[in-house]
């Protein structure tokens, strides 16, 4: 059957995300884990492609823009691979894959692993942080980003400041719709577009250092007193406005914690893949 010739796509964002002194290239890293891939071919002849788009300081350029350009590289690719495709996406490009899924009528992705990404948001002071916003401690950041000139910046997009609720509703143009936080037209749409995924795969853990909080590789956030309100308890969940709860119900969503992990870590670390990722790329 198809399940046993899917070719593994493995999305890379370079993102801008990862500072300190890291800002530059992360090559070896996404050569790594493609490496780990073919060390262990679940199925010989595994292909693996590495989409490679919107480096350095491109990752800030909007994320509406970026998945524009992704969805270019990944559409040529998936036609090529008619039995389907896995996708592994890291970090920022969690958020970019999310949005090309719901947005593709007819994809034909198998497995989506989402690696260490701010799914349901940002809100942290981090090293990258205090690089792209350098008087900016994370209490003023909102008023920079949810206006049209800070939506032109990726981080702007994904930006949720637990203290400026309805400033992210009205102002997030690019989250709140993914989420379903803001009600729009497509959101049936996208949650069926969405769903047509076999697994869902989340990747996180408390020593992640850049995703904050880091809960928010598992859809879990921040309440308004920055207590963490989990996955099951956020309200896109129970209202299962893009499928979240639907895929859990279905059996589909596998969470994987580890600790001792940092944010650039997560994709070179062979645990990590032969425990949380291997066995869904078959
Ligand atoms: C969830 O559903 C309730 C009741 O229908 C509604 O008031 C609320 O706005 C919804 N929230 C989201 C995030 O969809
Ligand atoms: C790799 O992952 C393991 C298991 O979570 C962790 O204990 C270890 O510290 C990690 N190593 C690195 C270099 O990230």
């Amino acid at each position: 059957g198809h399940d046993f010739c899917s070719p593994v796509v493995f999305l890379f964002l370079k993102i801008s995300f990862v500072l300190e002194e890291h800002f530059f290239c992360m090559s070896p890293h996404l050569t790594e884990l493609a490496d780990n891939i073919n060390r262990n071919p679940v199925h010989p002849g595994t292909e693996v492609t590495v989409i490679d788009l919107y480096d350095s300081w491109a990752s800030l350029e909007p994320m509406w823009k970026q998945v524009q350009g992704f969805k270019k590289a990944f559409d040529s690719i998936v036609q090529k691979a008619p039995d389907g495709v896995h996708l592994v996406c890291f970090s920022q490009g969690g958020l970019i894959c999310r949005a090309l899924l719901s947005m593709a009528p007819d994809h034909n992705v198998h497995t989506f692993v989402s690696l260490s990404s701010p799914l349901a948001g940002q809100y942290g002071d981090t090293e990258y942080l205090r690089k792209v916003f350098p008087d900016c401690t994370k209490k003023l950041v909102f008023h920079f980003c949810y206006n049209r000139v800070g939506q032109k910046v990726s981080i702007c997009n994904y930006w949720n400041d637990p203290h400026h609720r309805p400033r992210y509703l009205q102002g997030n143009s690019f989250l709140a719709m993914l989420n379903g936080d803001r009600p729009h037209n497509d959101m049936k749409a996208w949650r069926e577009n969405f769903l047509r995924i076999k697994k869902l795969v989340l990747i996180g853990g408390p020593d992640d250092g850049v995703i904050t909080p880091w809960q928010s590789s598992h859809f879990g956030f921040y309440d308004s007193d920055e207590n963490i309100v989990e996955m099951r308890n956020q309200e896109t969940y129970k209202n299962d406005t893009f499928g979240l709860k639907m895929l859990d119900t279905r059996g589909d969503m596998s969470v994987c914690v580890h600790s001792g992990v940092k944010h650039i870590q997560w994709h070179s670390n062979y645990t990590v893949f032969s425990t949380c990722i291997e066995k869904w790329l078959t």
